[in-house]
């Protein structure tokens, strides 16, 4: 069955807007943990735009499950990654002007740039992840690097509709099967939302999802506890779902 990652980068968002110490997203690590994530997901960017460096440093310290840090191949992030040493680290594409993460990271346009930080982080012992299109070129390149891991960007199914998106979910159910047959672990998450989660959690050999607007979107209404219970109980139903149908 798929982990659920729980990406609290929004709610250090709300608290950049007035540059105050609420909410914390420290605080909401420990509430998301008890509630049935299985990981915690932080980005720190470049712009320092929602979490920040001390966020981070606490969530190593105080995170009971595991810790994930998405993080651009930058050399100044790479570092800090290594000082912090997360439990697993995703690269990412990262540009100034964009409001989330848009697109995979391009492994085929440079493959040397993502294979250095790949290797740095791995020295200082963390695994490391790729995000990347469910593409099979990327996939490939991914694989040459050495990667074991590898994250699919689901925003193109997230925002789909109708046939579309039966055909962007037929893609990440290939991209999957080329991630398994490389012997590669198999992650995937943007977009996913309450509706949309089920498919993607039933895909075979799909091993973890990372969860963040749609989680914390609910937890305004109904509290963080309740909207990582509400998640988890959909991974689940959707796993054990797939899991009959196949018996
Ligand atoms: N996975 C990666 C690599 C991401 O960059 C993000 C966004 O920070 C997510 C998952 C979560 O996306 P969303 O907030 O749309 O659930």
């Amino acid at each position: 069955m798929a982990q659920l990652g729980v990406n609290i980068d929004h709610v250090a968002t709300i608290r950049q807007a007035r540059r105050t110490y609420e909410p914390d997203p420290v605080l909401a690590a420990g509430l998301a943990e008890q509630a049935g994530a299985d990981l915690i997901t932080v980005h720190l960017r470049e712009d320092r735009r929602h979490i920040q460096d001390r966020d981070l440093r606490l969530l190593r310290e105080t995170v009971a499950t595991r810790l994930t840090l998405e993080l651009a191949c930058d050399s100044e992030v790479v570092d800090i990654a290594c000082q912090v040493k997360p439990h697993q680290a995703t690269l990412v594409p990262e540009r100034r002007e964009e409001v989330t993460t848009e697109g995979g990271l391009d492994v085929v346009a440079d493959p040397e740039r993502v294979k250095r930080a790949v290797e740095q982080l791995r020295q200082c012992g963390i695994e490391v992840s790729l995000f990347i299109d469910p593409d099979q070129r990327q996939i490939e390149a991914s694989r040459a690097i050495g990667v074991t891991m590898i994250e699919l960007h689901t925003g193109s199914y997230a925002l789909a509709r109708g046939r579309a998106q039966q055909d962007e979910l037929a893609r990440l159910i290939e991209a999957g099967k080329l991630c398994c047959e490389a012997g590669m672990q198999l992650h995937a998450g943007h977009g996913l939302n309450y509706h949309n989660v089920g498919a993607v959690a039933a895909i075979d050999h799909m091993d973890e999802l990372n969860i963040g607007h749609s989680i914390i979107a609910r937890a305004v209404f109904v509290g963080i506890s309740q909207a990582v219970a509400d998640m988890k109980r959909l991974i689940v139903e959707a796993t054990s779902f797939s899991t009959r149908v196949e018996r």
